[in-house]
């Protein structure tokens, strides 16, 4: 969702932030702006549409000259997308720009008005300004502070005060922000890719922390002013890793970062041959105890735990279910004290799957994290984190992170059917063999490119395309349904393979591409008979199977092959081609690919 970047060092800090902001884009974003202190005033830019709306007019109007400015890329809530409504917002001597949501801003809005505040936009984060403003007095620590007793609702904060020239103030509630520490500059940011060209080096800012920026110094107190020593935390990859590298798309170079992604994210739980497991607050003994799992997530990360109740159930014989977190968070769910909640998140700052977190904590329900983004709110609240290790995932539609999100599942499955003595140690060994091997398999799903892109060529006009599967590719199947409409936006839907026929298979007509995912073998011969019912009502049938499948060439026009003996890991290597499918049709679309209409990388509103 919105993203906020500030700078205040000896250079020039307009390049900055925009290419800040810039590296921020995939969090979705419909307009931009920048304040920045410029002699002894702060002069605010800001333009709705894409950032280089931005740059053209700070290009065409006074060029920006200063060493200390925030910018922000915003995602439209309150409000619609406007020159106007763009942050920053100024009221008084305070500037902001925020990500999240002020609750009662209304109430708030209404107080100041009666103390002659007039406001300008419909957005909730004008009156954060306008609060800061009404309640400082000389001390803007204090100002923050009595502010944050009056603010409901979510917020990453960056503040300039007009009479405090070349200092940043920031402060975060339950929206994700970071500190950069760099050499005589200093920054703020919604996320480490905005700041990684200039410091592998920050803070992550915690509930309620204030922090204070100079160029030689950042200092962090808490809401009763006392210091905070924040430890320095240093990125593990580097620039490159949020660069193209040569691709068109950041999709396509995530896809093909799948093999590596995978190999890393498993590499680091084994010792040797021997899966090394261990996860904090997760001992054997407690694994032991569990009567039943939750896995709560949302979107794709919610079909990764599908995949994963499917292989926990298979594996380790114990009950699983899946919810959508939104769902979980109000239905009251009934969760007890011997079960554990696995909540799934690439960001690790989804609002509803942060919620359901706090609400299973809140019952004392134990909670592991399965996240990607170190150091993120999930990862820092749950119980127990397993990281997915899969690097910045910069597309707004999720592909390795799905993997890895997988996989994790993958190795909490093998360990939990070996502690629950459903497997003895030899077929553990065996499995973990299997998986070990799956990044090569990976590497050799993605050879058809070539035969997807023909593909994408034959299908690039269809009005609506379904994909079935049963089992594990069920999962599949949605999750392919999924990146084919959010990125082509070609209307699909997803079912279980014997499903169809209970009222959707009349949707099938002459030509209607009908996607069938068939990877294992119990079922093969099962979604064989669903694919004679489409194909018998005029489908154009694909079908996507091990490469040692028997093939029916009068029931199938395409035959997508995926390497064979994949056991139950079929579903890391039949995604790829899918997610191909769904990238090269909107490319040949003219989509925007990285980043489709309406979407937010990071959804941090509920
Ligand atoms: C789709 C996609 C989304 C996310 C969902 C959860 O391609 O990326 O469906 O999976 O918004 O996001 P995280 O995993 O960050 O919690």
């Amino acid at each position: 969702m919105c993203g906020i970047v500030g700078y205040v060092g000896k250079s020039n800090c307009v390049e900055c932030i925009l290419d800040g902001l810039s590296r921020l884009e995939y969090r979705g974003y419909d307009s931009a702006g920048i304040a920045i202190f410029n002699e002894n005033n702060i002069s605010i830019m800001k333009k709705c549409g894409k950032l280089n709306n931005l740059k053209e007019y700070i290009e065409k109007n006074s060029p920006l000259n200063g060493t200390c400015g925030i910018g922000h890329t915003r995602w439209a809530t309150h409000g619609k997308p406007s020159d106007l409504n763009s942050h920053p917002h100024s009221q008084g001597r305070v500037t902001i720009v925020h990500n999240g949501i002020i609750e009662n801003y209304l109430q708030i809005k209404q107080f100041l008005a009666e103390k002659n505040y007039i406001f300008k936009t419909e957005t909730d984060s004008e009156i954060v300004a306008a609060l800061l403003d009404f309640l400082y007095d000389k001390d803007p620590v204090q100002a923050i502070i009595e502010a944050s007793k009056k603010l409901e609702g979510s917020y990453s904060l960056g503040i300039l005060f007009e009479d405090q020239p070349d200092k940043i103030y920031a402060i975060r509630k339950n929206s994700p922000l970071i500190i950069g520490v760099g050499k005589s500059e200093n920054f703020i940011a919604s996320d480490v890719p905005a700041i990684i060209k200039h410091t592998k080096k920050y803070m992550l800012l915690d509930q309620g922390e204030i922090a204070i920026l100079t160029k030689d110094s950042v200092k962090v107190v808490d809401l009763q002013k006392n210091k905070i020593q924040k430890k320095i935390q240093t990125v593990d990859w580097d620039v490159e890793s949020a660069e193209k590298n040569g691709f068109s798309h950041f999709m396509l170079k995530e896809i093909f970062e799948q093999p590596k992604a995978a190999k890393r994210c498993m590499g680091l739980h084994f010792d040797g041959d021997r899966l090394e497991l261990k996860i904090k607050n997760l001992s054997d003994k407690k694994l032991k105890s569990l009567k039943k799992i939750h896995i709560v997530a949302c979107g794709t990360a919610m079909h990764a735990g599908m995949v994963g109740k499917y292989i926990i159930e298979k594996l380790a014989k114990i009950p699983v279910e899946v919810e959508i977190a939104s769902e979980f968070r109000y239905k009251n769910p009934i969760i007890s004290k011997e079960d554990l909640i696995v909540i799934i998140s690439q960001s690790g700052e989804t609002a509803d799957s942060l919620a359901a977190l706090r609400l299973a904590r809140e019952k004392n329900i134990l909670t592991l994290a399965v996240v990607n983004v170190v150091g993120s709110s999930i990862a820092r609240e749950a119980d127990s984190v397993l990281y997915t290790h899969a690097g910045p995932e910069i597309s707004v539609a999720s592909t390795k992170a799905f993997t890895v999100q997988m996989v994790a599942l993958y190795l909490l499955a093998i360990k939990l059917a070996n502690v629950f003595e459903k497997i003895s140690d030899n077929e553990c060994y065996k499995l973990c063999e299997k998986l070990r091997d799956i990044p090569n398999k990976i590497e050799k799903t993605l050879e058809t490119d070539d035969q997807i892109l023909k593909l994408s060529n034959i299908f690039q006009n269809s009005k609506d395309v379904f994909f079935i599967g049963r089992g594990v590719d069920y999962c599949i199947s949605l999750e392919a349904s999924l990146k084919l409409k959010e990125l082509s936006y070609i209307h699909s839907e997803a079912y279980a393979a014997g499903e169809l026929k209970h009222g959707t298979i009349s949707l099938i007509e002459e030509n209607t591409p009908v996607i069938a995912i068939a990877t294992q073998d119990d079922l093969y011969a099962k979604t064989i008979s669903n694919l004679k019912e489409v194909k018998a009502r005029g489908a154009k049938v694909v079908l996507i199977c091990n490469e040692n499948s028997p093939i029916d060439k009068s029931l199938t026009d395409l035959v997508v092959k995926i390497p064979s003996n994949m056991d139950i890991f079929t579903p890391l290597c039949s995604i790829v081609p899918l997610q191909l499918f769904a990238y090269h049709t909107a490319v040949l679309r003219g989509c925007d690919v990285d980043r489709p209409r309406n979407l937010a990388k990071s959804v941090t509103v509920e």
